[in-house]
């Protein structure tokens, strides 16, 4: 099984992946997290120049291709050999994340990222996606506290770029069945709890 996770930065994620593989381990089950970008030596390299500070000057077209190169890489050196394995694979963002960010939030023509996402991941799409949906207003209460930046120092742009970036999550989650949208504003456990039924269920069912 493939499992993805979704979500604005600061959405809790990370956590939610951390609690599922424990999850998995507790029940002896073969399991692998991946976290993108990176994941491998040659898209941790990537990871590296695309989360440089010093790199401002990089054009969105630039980054869009990183991304999608690091996950190139990634699906064809890990996933697809994990998947054939029967490991449970958890990724901790996946090609949804430059649709929702490259796409939706820096205006990238969506035909376009979308094709360039199905390129770069081919048979590894995930079996289930799980969003964690939580209000723009929260990641900045949440970015603040982390990065000890005023609220008010938040640019504009910034707060519009979350915007779009959350209103793709929403289109997509309804509009395709592999997404399952979980409010991120529940406690973590229940969150947790949540998640678990619901891979369940999809487990049974195959
Ligand atoms: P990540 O390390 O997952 O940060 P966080 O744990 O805060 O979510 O991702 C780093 C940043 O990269 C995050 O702001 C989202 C962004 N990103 C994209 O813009 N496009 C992508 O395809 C991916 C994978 C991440």
């Amino acid at each position: 099984m493939f499992v993805t996770f979704e979500g604005l930065d600061f959405c809790g994620k990370s956590t939610q992946v951390e609690l599922l593989e424990k999850y998995f381990i507790d029940k002896k089950k073969k399991v692998i997290v991946i976290r993108e970008p990176g994941g491998t030596p040659i898209s941790e390299k990537i990871r590296d120049i695309l989360l440089d500070k010093k790199n401002s000057e990089m054009a969105d077209e630039t980054e869009l291709l990183l991304f999608s190169a690091s996950r190139s890489q990634l699906v064809n050196q890990t996933i697809i050999k994990s998947i054939e394995n029967n490991y449970i694979v958890i990724s901790d963002r996946f090609h949804d994340s430059s649709i929702a960010y490259q796409g939706y939030g820096r205006g990238i023509d969506l035909d376009f990222v979308t094709k360039l996402q199905n390129f770069a991941i081919g048979k590894a799409v995930p079996d289930m996606t799980f969003f964690i949906d939580i209000p723009v207003e929260e990641v900045v209460k949440r970015m603040s506290k982390v990065k000890k930046i005023e609220l008010d120092r938040i640019e504009n742009s910034r707060l519009d770029f979350y915007h779009r970036v959350r209103d793709g999550y929403i289109f997509m989650t309804e509009n395709n069945k592999r997404f399952r949208k979980i409010d991120g504003m529940l406690p973590k456990d229940e969150v947790n709890k949540i998640i678990i039924t619901e891979i369940e269920r999809f487990r049974k069912a195959i």
